[in-house]
């Protein structure tokens, strides 16, 4: 059995697909495919491990063959896939939860902190005049005793919540579902609208899955409900956060700041937020440990394994 690998990846992965006797065929490219290179790339595979920039839909389906039988996605997002699709052409999607949750975390609380202690601007001054103190040179905002509002408290949320606490914050969260043991567990507090957690959080960090019901969920009438010393972080999915109004906001100074790990319309930002001091910009790269990232190669590569060899796939993004 073929399978396509379509962008080199950390870790074991290749060599456990190679080891189970499939023909393993990896992109010699170092980026993105093209939509039409893709297309090609994966005619005939019988299991595909992809990115999650790769839309997986009708055409796609059509394109690899009736034979295709997994699409493993190297991501714990799966809004790549078109589900209804996937299950017409009885192709199993599968994606790599737990295993990037703790990079993410980090990398939320990274952007946190590199925002909220100017950290951007602190390096760019410290280049080229390196004693600069001064009583109010750079002023930042301190996290102890400052509310942290968690939007989404799936795995990841759940740990940036942790995290929150163990830094002194008082932690609020909203999600469709209250989860009374998590608020015991952690001592966080549930709002119960979106809005009440963005009118009473010094920083709100976004982890909700990319939905319709989410697409835009932060938009300018919701950054007004923020405070004006606020910070808005999302690690999540760029069409969460309505780009073109944050930099309305942040150019206003409705809110603080903002740090952003994901796009809306990823590789480019909306124009006017490379200008802007009060962003940080990381390029999408919050599961970017060597550690999260060979570990969800070989997550993949497993479903692919377990999949081909007629078995269940262990993180199947259908059956719910
Ligand atoms: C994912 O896996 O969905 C993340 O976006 C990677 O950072």
């Amino acid at each position: 059995m073929r399978v396509i690998v379509t962008r080199k990846i950390p870790g074991n992965g290749i060599k456990l697909l190679e080891d189970a006797g499939f023909e393993v065929i990896v992109s010699s490219h170092d980026r993105a495919l093209e939509r039409t290179e893709l297309l090609n790339f994966i005619k005939g595979a019988d299991g595909v491990l992809g990115q999650l920039y790769e839309k997986v839909d009708e055409q796609y389906l059509e394109a690899a063959g009736p034979q295709l039988k997994i699409v493993a996605n190297f991501a714990v997002g799966t809004d790549n896939f078109d589900l209804p699709a996937l299950s017409s052409h009885n192709v199993i999607g599968t994606n790599t939860p737990d295993v990037l949750t703790e990079a993410v975390a980090e990398h939320t609380f990274s952007l946190i902190m590199t925002i909220t202690r100017r950290i951007v601007e602190a390096d760019k001054l410290a280049r080229t005049q390196p004693s600069s103190f001064g009583p109010e040179v750079l002023l930042g905002m301190e996290l102890k005793g400052k509310t942290l509002g968690v939007l989404g408290l799936g795995r990841i949320g759940s740990r940036v919540a942790e995290i929150g606490k163990a830094m002194g914050m008082d932690v609020v969260y909203y999600d469709i579902k209250q989860n009374p043991e998590f608020e015991q567990k952690v001592g966080a507090q549930f709002k119960a609208t979106p809005d009440e957690l963005l009118s009473t959080s010094d920083v709100v960090s976004v982890h909700v899955p990319l939905l319709d019901s989410t697409k835009h969920l932060i938009n300018s009438e919701r950054l007004k409900l923020m405070k004006p010393t606020a910070y808005l972080v999302n690690t999540s999915r760029g069409p969460v956060v309505a780009e073109a109004e944050l930099v309305e906001a942040l150019k206003n100074k409705v809110i603080a700041g903002a740090a952003l790990d994901v796009g809306e319309t990823e590789p480019k930002w909306a124009e006017g937020l490379v200008d802007l001091s009060n962003v940080v910009l990381t390029p999408h790269i919050a599961s970017a440990t060597l550690e999260a990232r060979c570990a969800m190669g070989e997550l993949a590569a497993k479903n692919i394994i377990e999949v081909l060899s007629g078995r269940s796939p262990l993180t199947s993004v259908q059956a719910k």
